[in-house]
This record gives C-alpha cells, sequence and structure tokens, in this order.
C-alpha cells in the first residue's frame, strides 16, 4: 500500500491516452510501472498502453482526479463515460487517471504530480472539498485550470468551473418519496435513522439540508449521526448502535445518504435479525445492489443521477481548455457560489426512483433500465438469480425486461 501510494504520487500523469484512446501518448517511463499500481487498486487497468516516450505532460494534457471506490460510479461510470468522451473530443491530448482511493493526502500528492508533470487542465473530484483550495491554488500559479468534478471545491482558490447535480433536490427527493411511503403505509411521526455523508463533501451538506427540508417536522429522528469518510462500514457501525440503543423496534426506516451507506445499514440490520422489508430505506447512486434490494424489497427508494452527461460535460470543458478553444457556452447552465466567486457551473437533474414508480418517481425499469445504466446487458445483470433467487420473480413483478 505504501509503495502504491507514494508511486501513485510520482506517477499522476502517467497514465495515457493509451488507457482512453488506445493510441498511447505518453509518459515518462518510470512512471509507467507506478501507474500500473494505482489502476490495478482502483480494480481496472488504467496503466495499459503506457510506456511511450515523451513526458505526458509535455503538450499541456488532461488529469482527472477522482476521490473513492467505495462507491461503484467512479471506476463503473464517472471514469470510463469521461474517457469515452475524451477520446472522441480530443485523443491526442495527453491524459492521467489518479482514484486517491478515499485519501485527501494521496489526492494532495496525486494533484501535484499532474502539476509538477505539466498537466494543463485538472479535472478534480475533491476527496476534501476545503483541502482542495490548495491543489486550486498550486494549479492557478501555473495557469492550470481546474474543473471541480461533482464535488464543490470551496477552499481557498476557485475553480474555473463546477459540474454536479443539484444536490440539494437530491436529498429533497429522498426525503418526499420516504416521506410519502411512510404516509402510505399510516406511519405518522415515523422513527428515523439517520445517517449522512461525510461532512468532508460539500454534496453531503446539501443532500442532508434537502433532506432535513422536507422530512423536519413530520418524522422523529431518533439518531443521526454521518459516514465520516462514506465507507459503508461507517455506515453499518451506525446502525449496529441505533439497533443497539433502540432496539430492533425502536425505528421505522433509514435515511442513508446514499447507496453504500444503504448497504452498510442493511449489513447491520441483517445480522441483527431486523426484518428490512419492514424499514423503508433511502439511497443514492443507482448501483446495482442497491437497485437489487429495492426490487427484493429490501430499501425503498435510490436517486438516478445520468453520470454519463455529467462526464461528458467534463470532458467537454477539458478538451476545450487543454486545446485552447472557447467552451460552448451553452454548456454552462447555472452559477454557483463557493463562498468566494460564482463559479460557473453545469447542474444536471437528479430522478428519484423506485420498483414501481409510484408517489412520484420513476420506475427502475423506465430509467436504469431503459439508459441501459449497467451496460448493454442491464436486465440480465439486474434479474441476475445467482446473486438472489428472488431477483427473476421480482424483475417479472416489476417488469424489468
Ligand atoms: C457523490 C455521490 C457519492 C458520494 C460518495 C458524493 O459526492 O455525489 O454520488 O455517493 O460522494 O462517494
Amino acid at each position: 500500500m505504501k509503495l502504491r501510494f507514494s508511486m501513485t504520487g510520482l506517477a499522476a500523469i502517467a497514465i495515457v491516452a493509451g488507457a482512453c484512446s488506445g493510441s498511447a501518448t505518453a509518459v515518462p517511463s518510470a512512471a509507467a510501472g507506478a501507474s500500473a499500481a494505482a489502476g490495478a487498486s482502483a480494480g481496472a487497468g488504467a496503466s495499459a498502453g503506457a510506456g511511450a516516450s515523451a513526458g505526458a505532460g509535455a503538450g499541456g494534457g488532461i488529469a482527472l482526479l477522482l476521490p473513492s471506490v467505495d462507491a461503484a460510479r467512479y471506476e463503473a461510470a464517472d471514469r470510463p463515460d469521461f474517457e469515452a468522451k475524451i477520446k472522441a473530443l480530443c485523443p491526442t491530448v495527453a491524459y492521467a487517471y489518479n482514484n486517491a482511493a478515499g485519501s485527501a493526502p494521496t489526492q494532495q500528492q496525486q494533484a501535484e504530480a499532474a502539476i509538477t508533470n505539466g498537466a494543463k487542465v485538472l479535472v478534480l473530484d475533491a476527496q476534501d472539498g476545503d483541502a482542495a483550495g490548495t491543489i486550486v491554488t498550486a494549479a492557478a500559479a501555473k495557469g492550470i485550470k481546474v474543473i471541480s468534478y461533482d464535488r464543490l471545491i470551496k477552499g481557498g482558490s476557485s475553480p474555473d468551473y463546477y459540474i454536479s447535480f443539484d444536490n440539494e433536490k437530491v436529498g429533497q427527493l429522498q426525503g418526499t418519496a420516504l416521506l410519502a411511503k411512510l404516509t402510505a403505509d399510516g406511519k405518522t411521526s415515523a422513527k428515523v435513522v439517520w445517517i449522512n455523508g461525510s461532512p468532508k463533501d460539500n454534496n453531503a451538506s446539501l443532500f442532508k439540508k434537502g433532506a432535513h427540508s422536507v422530512l423536519d417536522g413530520k418524522v422523529t429522528i431518533v439518531k443521526e449521526d454521518a459516514m465520516a469518510n462514506w465507507k459503508p462500514e461507517e455506515a453499518q457501525q451506525i446502525m449496529e448502535a441505533a439497533i443497539t440503543s433502540l432496539g430492533k423496534d425502536g425505528f421505522d426506516a433509514v435515511y442513508s445518504a446514499n447507496d453504500g451507506g444503504a448497504g452498510g445499514a442493511y449489513a447491520a440490520m441483517k445480522s441483527n435479525g431486523v426484518d428490512v422489508t419492514t424499514k423503508p430505506m433511502t439511497g443514492q447512486d443507482a448501483e446495482l445492489a442497491a437497485v437489487q434490494r429495492i426490487l427484493l424489497g429490501q430499501q425503498y427508494m435510490d436517486v438516478y443521477k445520468q453520470i454519463k452527461p455529467e462526464a461528458e460535460a467534463a470532458a467537454t470543458l477539458a478538451c476545450a481548455l487543454a486545446t485552447g478553444t472557447t467552451p460552448d457556452a451553452a454548456l454552462v447552465n447555472s452559477k454557483v457560489n463557493n463562498g468566494t466567486i460564482d463559479v460557473p457551473s453545469v447542474l444536471l437533474t437528479p430522478i428519484a426512483i423506485t420498483a414501481d414508480g409510484s408517489n412520484g418517481t420513476k420506475s427502475i425499469q423506465d430509467s436504469v433500465v431503459a439508459d441501459q445504466f449497467y451496460g448493454a446487458t442491464s436486465v440480465a445483470s439486474i434479474c441476475d438469480a445467482k446473486v438472489d433467487a428472488g431477483l427473476p420473480a421480482a424483475c417479472t413483478k416489476y417488469g424489468v425486461k
């Protein structure tokens, strides 16, 4: 691990266009091996194609810096969607990829290496939104542009663009669907165990704010805590503690900020013999495991964010900035204040989903299946009897086909 992280820091720009375009743009050779380690840690072969000759940063390239492997989205969607788009738009521009695997210091190192290696554009999904201000300051000093990807960078200097979803709306959708379900079940002032996201992530504050704006006064919050680092096991511990103090019948529902957290809470309920089908739970990211839980009645709803348009907007801006062309003005549809300036922003709309599309949500069939969110074999992946013997019947019941 130690070697991997330190080498990754040195080699941030090492993962080359080969990873996205098949035609390797070049990398300092010492870095190529390190990028293999980084890629492997994130579960993907990022280094394929590495080993060409000139420095990747020499011509001015794009570095994509993602924060974590705890949520499936980063390796399964953000990264491949971003890479496909830059391959289409600016295939000759050097490209580097790093995943900080949940560590802000690792991300700092990776960003510093990208800057040292001459990147022209950083697309940064900040592990720590305040700490990342120093990365922007260092980048700006060298004329490097920074796109704040998915999470807003707040501390210190300001990014050039921000691309994300309406994150307060994410929380509102979670709260609204949960309240509708509890009301339909005849539960008034339902007792809710509440699990927020990482306080280091500006998004987490917005999800929390949005959900509270809907649920406060309508439910009884019997426990509220936060995953320190967005880790499922942190949510599992919070849920364990809640069950210990409240008892199995001491709560009616679970607010979880995302699917990783819902997975952790589900594990804790299951191991304590709680009937999860009687405890409606929220989530976010439409992870495959969560959508399967929803079909099986083990999670009530999810917030589906179409990652492709988000990643493609980032790639479009990054290619424009890297090649010195003016980004299409129509792409930028908003401004978000990061405490220092109004950052030109692209904000996308999140979608609430449930198994059957009730309570003002979309169904699984009309959302993730229609979009082939898990690839061309989405239905087979979702309805896989090997994952749970009940899935084929659940798919039939909810028209997943
Ligand atoms: C993202 C979510 C994700 C969470 C944990 C947030 O910033 O917007 O989609 O679940 O981070 O990685």
